[in-house]
């Protein structure tokens, strides 16, 4: 029996719809960084290109340097050039609706990392994914080690006044890791029965020179005697911390150096420098982010939903909540177990 020219139509329609997935061998990725010059996504990209090379994909990586717009241009160029899946750091996460737009309009996979978009966003394409870590985790460890450590240390508590006066240094407004790192560390210090006095509070954008500068201006205004701990939102920022402190004669290292000029100070991400400032006792801890499982676990769902395939725990090697989702724990990082992560 003749086919009907419906059929045929049909038959048509069905073969365009499979240009959507790539054989194996010939998975382009198109992945867009907030911008290169940061240092945690540095550790991510080197991974996401190490990822690809594992399971045989290509991966196109570009700065989008911290510009909203051109990587919207970046998105349509990638599009245009036929890549069969998108791993995209928006700059601004409030911007990644529109991205799925395209996506979805191209019939290509967009897995998000690192800036967390809106649920509705990931739940209005069925290829579209999210690669994160909970910041809430990464708070709490930081608020628990200053307390352990004030609860450890009683000369920590400069004024004898039995309470716990600390500075807050934050990454970018509007940043998920920024709110709730900061909410969690607050909470956590509280939860552990310490009286607290946030005597500061800025907004250093992840940044070492600008961690540096406010902590300069929380030290002139405040004086450094009356500074007892500094929780940051990450370790670049604490680094720049650790700088302001070091020039005044404080945390200078264990090595041979004064104890007591020691304030403690914690920040996220688990950076070389950082591992090494934990080493000199010039930084009291960190928290692990992940950046080999998060640039790996967005490589390998990209690599599938190229190739039609499905994601889930036992094709990625991750846990994937709500088929939405995949969540890289944070670890707890101090002078004690350091090395297990250089
Ligand atoms: C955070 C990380 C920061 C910075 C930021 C960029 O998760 O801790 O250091 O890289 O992401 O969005
Ligand atoms: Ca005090």
């Amino acid at each position: 029996m003749k086919k009907s020219l419906t059929a045929i139509a049909a038959a048509a329609l069905f073969a365009t719809a499979a240009v959507g997935t790539a054989q194996a061998e010939d998975v382009l990725i198109g992945s867009c960084i907030y911008k290169f010059d940061d240092t945690f996504m540095t550790g991510v990209r080197n991974n996401m290109q190490k990822a690809a090379e594992a399971v045989g994909a290509e991966i196109e990586l570009v700065d989008s340097q911290n510009r909203q717009p051109m990587q919207n241009d970046q998105v349509d160029t990638f599009i245009t050039k036929g890549v069969n899946a998108l791993i995209i750091n928006p700059v601004d996460r409030s911007a990644a609706g529109p991205l799925a737009d395209k996506a979805k309009a191209a019939d290509v996979a967009i897995v998000y990392i690192n800036r967390e978009p809106d649920a509705k966003v990931l739940k209005g394409y069925d290829k579209a994914f999210y690669v994160g870590a909970r910041a809430e985790e990464s708070g709490t460890i930081g608020g628990q080690l200053i307390a352990e450590y004030f609860k450890g240390h009683p000369e920590a508590d400069k004024n004898k006044d039995g309470k716990l006066q600390y500075i807050l240094i934050k990454g970018e407004q509007g940043h998920q890791d920024a709110t709730l790192r900061s909410e969690y560390c607050v909470k956590a210090m509280k939860d552990a029965g310490l009286d607290i006095v946030e005597i500061g509070s800025d907004n250093a954008n992840w940044d070492k020179v600008q961690g540096h500068d406010k902590m300069k201006n929380f030290i002139t205004s405040l004086g450094v005697e009356s500074i007892e701990a500094v929780l940051c939102n990450n370790d670049d920022m604490a680094l720049g911390v650790v700088e302001a402190l070091k020039s005044e004669g404080y945390n200078l290292g264990t090595d041979g150096k004064d104890p007591s000029k020691f304030i403690p100070v914690v920040g996220v991400d688990a950076t070389a420098p950082a591992l090494q400032a934990i080493s000199k006792g010039q930084l009291l801890g960190t928290s692990l982010n992940d950046a080999v499982n998060q640039g790996t676990a967005a490589v390998r769902i990209a690599n599938q939903v190229a190739q039609g395939k499905p994601v889930d725990e036992a094709s990625i090697g991750y846990t994937v909540t709500d088929g939405k989702y995949v969540w890289i724990p944070y670890v707890r990082v101090t002078a004690e177990n350091y090395k297990d992560f250089q």
